[in-house]
């Protein structure tokens, strides 16, 4: 296998009338798929963030399937060509290496986790080959350049949206922070969740950080719980945040925890045992919340083909496919560089997470939605327009 990539970390799929001719492929070993047009998912399928690759990943692959169904892109079927990171940016920034040289990918979709962006992006913008991340949040991920979209809200806002949500509904004035260290995304919403904080007049007594993969936090928890804050603002990812939850809760802590979209995941209230019953994060698109018939009927095809409910990821993987056909179709070529310039051009894009138009920056400007953990579920709480 090329680059030495074992082949259970190796995805790849043809959805719906394409399908023969994905088996043909990959049964003579030939990766270029020049009958259709591919595009290239970069995804966290194992490791500590997996649960984010899998919601990607269906949600794209609901997107290819109906494309498909419906004909497919200027008269050819859509190819999703899918790679393994492991949550790794090394790995990343390989995927999208062989995405784009090895799979013929004319675009790429992904990542997840900002950091991991950041390395693909930096791929995609060498080579010019334009990028739609789903969810990646942090402004460094589309200032990397003209190549580099997303269909997310970025961490400013989301960091505001909780801060308001702090003083104004849950009225506390002491919120210390949680963060994840060496995270682009966590370092950045933190800092998003301080500034708002603070300028509606709340203090943040004391702020922490841990290191993805650690499994104790006594020390820094010890910290924070001394200053006796009414809440502990923890941006990072769902694995550590669980874990948090649960020692913080041992050691006594009885405030609320709030978070941002990276504790979008259903291992959260699998693993929390229940440490978080009564608390919130915010993400980019509730089913529970969907009020468009656009999302709404997301909502049910996923539903009956995963047999689950999406989550925001699975909607935001959705639309960035959509951006991404939508873009080729106006391009009326499969050209990478005609492709990147119809994208920058994307103006209401009826989606499963509602109207996406992109602005100079290429974010797309979105509402925020608050979700409260329950027992078995994270559910709508309310919606924060921009
Ligand atoms: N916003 C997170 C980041 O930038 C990724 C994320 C989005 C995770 C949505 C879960 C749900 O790293």
């Amino acid at each position: 296998m090329a680059n030495g990539v074992p082949p259970s970390t190796r995805r790849s799929f043809l959805a719906g009338a394409a399908g023969a001719l994905a088996a043909s492929a990959l049964a003579t070993g030939c990766r270029k798929h020049r009958d259709a047009i591919t595009l290239g998912l970069y995804a966290a399928l194992t490791g500590s963030m997996a649960d984010f690759g899998t919601a990607s990943r269906n949600g794209v692959t609901l997107a290819a399937e109906e494309i498909n169904a419906a004909g497919g892109l200027l008269g050819k079927p859509l190819y999703i060509a899918i790679e393994d990171t492991r949550g790794d940016s090394a790995e990343a920034a390989s995927a999208v290496t062989r995405l784009i040289h090895i799979e013929g990918a004319v675009g790429i979709l992904g990542e997840v986790a900002s950091s991991l962006s950041l390395a693909g992006g930096r791929i995609c913008q060498r080579y010019r080959v334009p990028m739609v991340s789903p969810s990646s949040t942090n402004p460094a991920v589309t200032a990397l350049g003209d190549c580099v979209f997303r269909v997310c809200f970025i961490d400013p806002f989301q960091g505001d949206v909780m801060a308001r949500f702090a003083r104004h509904t849950l009225n506390f004035s002491r919120v210390a922070i949680f963060k994840e260290q060496g995270s682009a995304y966590a370092v950045g919403l933190a800092d998003a969740f301080r500034r708002a904080f603070t300028r509606l007049g709340g203090t943040i007594p004391t702020e922490q950080a841990y290191r993805s993969g650690d499994t104790h936090f006594s020390a820094q928890l010890g910290t924070i719980l001394a200053q006796n804050p009414e809440g502990i603002f923890c941006p990072g990812y769902y694995t550590e945040a669980a874990l948090i939850a649960r020692e913080a809760r041992g050691q006594g802590f009885r405030g609320r925890f709030m978070g941002g979209d990276g504790w979008s995941s259903p291992s959260l209230v699998q693993n929390d045992d229940n440490q978080l019953v009564g608390d919130f994060y915010s993400v980019g698109f509730a089913p529970d919340g969907a009020t468009t018939e656009v999302a709404r009927r997301f909502a049910r095809n996923f539903q009956a083909k995963f047999h689950y409910a999406p989550n925001d990821l699975a909607a935001l993987a959705y639309d960035a496919t959509l951006a991404m056909a939508q873009a080729i179709t106006r391009a009326g070529a499969a050209v990478p560089e005609r492709i990147r310039a119809e994208l920058a051009r994307t103006r209401n894009l009826d989606g499963a997470t509602g109207l996406i138009s992109l602005n100079e920056h290429r974010d797309a400007v979105k509402s925020a939605v608050i979700l409260e953990v329950h027992e078995n579920s994270a559910d709508y709480r309310t919606t924060v327009n921009p």
